[in-house]
């Protein structure tokens, strides 16, 4: 199957959260299945463009609602593969480093940028002169591209491409003014409410859920929780009335990277057969983060975008009282919402070697936790899947989450006295909740040394490569591929 990858981020080129990761992997695991894929991605003002980086020659046309913009197209190879990445060089939209949201909020011209994107993502297969047989979108940033493709490409020997939008996260749904449907060249006849129109204006996820040829996520709870009204986001019934073609397929890792055995960023290495390195990248991490000298004391690692989604406010209520009444250490990584970057920043000072933070996003430093943690925190309110806790896991890195989503399918709960599990899962999204969870772990740390170890090692034994997600990600493709043709 010829395949184009539409997407807002790619790793390592340009990464926010997982579905860069995503990104960065499946088309690699596809190609080694025996398709032809290609990905497009705008060219952000903070990726570095590598000597082997080629600009085509011809300017790049994208015909818009009023008017045509002119952009570039660039090439590259994803690193250790042979897939075509090609980046939109368009500087009025994409010159800015960050890819949704500046020092002072979203970019006020989202909707623009990615309805921008999304046409692009069409004109390119004609640029190319290769017409693949599906376009592979992922989230509401490229959605515009099934409703384009059956709208305006309707006549076009494009409206053969079948599509597949991916939702890792329908919290975000490039909800925004009508304007942009004159903009990107849609008709007015897509704002009704079984099409883009929600609320009196556009949702483009809404919108593309409706056109997809198939609609995926990124593990099968998440793809039950969004039909109920509690996990929607006020989608649910669109996603109910597309049931039969949405399919949860829980995400992979990268293997090539994300390995305690060969991972570059790491002070020493080690396997499920001698785990001893672990240690020395624990020792690593106490340094790193300033901690108190005390290796014998468990610490629980945070590498986390520090929005209301992942549950890290319940922390915020109850760090004192853990630290009072528990022998842990917390280090946490991330940045987002200034009111949870405020409260951290306060405890780094008054629990000083106690709980280490840094503010910002490292590769390096997610990596170091990973590793040279005992424990990985993901308290989520949802989680579409979630790739923290494969990374911890795959590291030897017990993972203490909710019960939700993609965590539910991935995290195997721990069986006190007979070892079996994977981590430790709570219900509930309270505080109470947690700081039990966050209890049982660190009992477990200390009285029950011997489980500890068998569930490190259950957690290391697991396969979390992309194999088995891209063989279903196949059989969905070639589903949307034959839906398409019968049309
Ligand atoms: P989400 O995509 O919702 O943020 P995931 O768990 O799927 O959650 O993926 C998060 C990805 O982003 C992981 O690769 C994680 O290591 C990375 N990440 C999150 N915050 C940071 C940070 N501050 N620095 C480095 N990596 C980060
Ligand atoms: C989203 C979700 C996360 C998921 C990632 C990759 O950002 O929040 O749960 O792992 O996408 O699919």
């Amino acid at each position: 199957v010829k395949i184009l990858t539409v997407t807002p981020e790619i790793a390592p080129f340009i990464k926010v959260g997982g579905l860069a990761d995503v990104v960065g992997a499946l088309p690699k695991a596809l190609n080694q299945l025996g398709h032809d894929v290609r990905v497009l991605c705008p060219l952000y003002g903070s990726i570095n463009r590598g000597h082997d980086w080629a600009c085509f020659d011809m300017p790049f046309c994208v015909p818009m609602g009023p008017g045509a913009h002119w952009a570039r197209i660039w090439e590259t190879l994803l690193p250790n593969s042979n897939v075509r990445c090609y980046f939109l060089e368009f500087d009025e939209y994409f010159a800015r480093n960050e890819v949704y949201e500046g020092p002072w909020g979203d970019h006020y011209d989202n909707d623009r940028r990615f309805a921008f994107l999304s046409r692009a993502a069409i004109e390119l297969c004609e640029y190319l002169n290769w017409i693949p047989d599906l376009i592979h979108c992922h989230d509401w940033a490229t959605a515009f591209v099934p409703v384009l493709l059956n709208t305006v490409y309707q006549n076009t020997p494009l409206s053969r491409v079948a599509s597949v939008l991916t939702i890792h996260n329908l919290d975000h749904q490039g909800y925004c003014d009508r304007s942009v449907l004159h903009y990107v060249g849609l008709p007015d006849s897509v704002m009704t409410p079984d099409n883009c129109e929600s609320m009196g204006a556009v949702s483009m996820l809404k919108g593309g859920i409706y056109h997809a040829t198939k609609v995926t996520t990124v593990s099968e709870s998440y793809a039950r929780e969004i039909q109920t009204p509690e996990g929607g986001s006020g989608l649910h019934n669109v996603l109910k009335f597309r049931a039969a073609d949405l399919v949860g397929i829980i995400n992979g890792i990268d293997t090539h990277v994300w390995t305690p055995k060969t991972d570059i960023l790491l002070p020493a290495h080690y396997s499920l057969e001698n785990l001893s390195g672990k240690s020395l990248c624990k020792q690593s991490l106490i340094q790193e983060f300033g901690l108190e000298e005390t290796p014998a004391r468990p610490i629980i690692g945070i590498v986390s975008r520090l929005y209301s989604q992942k549950g890290l406010d319940l922390l915020q209520h109850i760090l004192p009282r853990i630290l009072t009444s528990m022998e842990v250490n917390f280090v946490v990584l991330g940045s987002g919402d200034k009111q949870l970057e405020g409260a951290f920043t306060y405890y780094a000072e008054r629990y000083r070697g106690r709980f280490g933070l840094h503010l910002g996003f490292s590769e390096s430093l997610a990596h170091s936790i990973y590793a040279g943690a005992d424990f990985f925190l993901m308290p989520s309110r949802f989680e579409p899947c979630g790739l923290g806790q494969l990374y911890a896991m795959t590291y030897g890195t017990l993972p203490i989450v909710r019960s939700t989503g993609g965590l539910i399918d991935t995290v195997e709960q721990y069986r006190e006295g007979l070892g079996w599990g994977t981590g430790f899962r709570f219900d509930y999204p309270t505080c109470d909740a947690l700081y039990f969870a966050i209890g049982w772990a660190c009992s477990t740390y200390y009285d029950r040394p011997h489980d500890m170890q068998k569930l490190i090692k259950n957690g290391m034994r697991k396969d979390f490569s992309w194999l088995h997600a891209a063989k279903r990600y196949e059989q969905v493709f070639k589903w949307a591929v034959d839906e398409r043709l019968r049309l």
